[in-house]
């Protein structure tokens, strides 16, 4: 389950029996909040798009959003490859996953129409590169919407010029999440 920890990670992966226990956990306790973050990304998601979900985890968002959505095009990278393989077996086989850093996305220019991510920002360990990446694969007009806890990068994530803040809200009392909205520029 994702919490603030002050303590944090860092910008480490969470690995081997971490990853596990975070499977585990993702898969039964939290569903409801994926379930209302995926009715949140869906209402935002045009008919048939692309979405990638940068620092998956496990994957739970993207079971959510494919079974909400069976029209979009879903893809998912995560820094850890421990957790890549634990959401290649919690999705199917269409949805396009990669162990990959966000600071260096394995996509063309111009691909998503949205990219997404969840409790995962406040690890990146260059946050600026991170936004720089997803203003690049983005394509004009496309969007981001970010779900951390307040103290994540949110700003550094626009400090590039391709993407702009659109919207910042709180999200969720319970787990004191903040929905984080960005655009690039048509
Ligand atoms: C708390 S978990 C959240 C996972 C999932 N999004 C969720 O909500 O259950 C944070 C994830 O971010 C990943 N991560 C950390 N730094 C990353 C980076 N630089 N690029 C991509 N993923 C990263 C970690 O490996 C971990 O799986």
């Amino acid at each position: 389950m994702p919490h603030d920890h002050s303590h944090s990670h860092g910008n480490r992966p969470i690995e081997g029996r971490h990853s596990n226990r975070y499977d585990r956990m993702a898969r039964l306790l939290m569903k409801p909040v994926y379930r209302k973050i995926a009715k949140d990304v869906a209402a935002s998601a045009p008919q048939g798009a692309t979405v990638l979900d940068v620092g998956t985890g496990p994957g739970i968002l993207l079971r959510e959003l494919s079974r909400l959505r069976p029209d979009l095009h879903l893809a998912g990278v995560d820094l850890a490859p421990d957790m890549v393989d634990h959401a290649r077996r919690n999705l199917d086989d269409r949805i396009e996953l990669h162990a990959a850093d966000v600071a260096a996305l394995p996509f063309e220019d111009d691909k998503f129409d949205l990219v997404v991510s969840t409790f995962s920002s406040h690890h990146w360990g260059d946050p600026e590169a991170g936004g720089a990446e997803i203003a690049r694969v983005l394509r004009e007009g496309g969007r981001l919407l970010n779900y951390d806890f307040p103290r994540a990068p949110f700003k550094a994530l626009t400090d590039n010029p391709g993407l702009t803040s659109v919207r910042r809200t709180p999200f969720s009392r319970i787990l004191k999440a903040t929905r984080f909205e960005a655009a690039k520029q048509a």
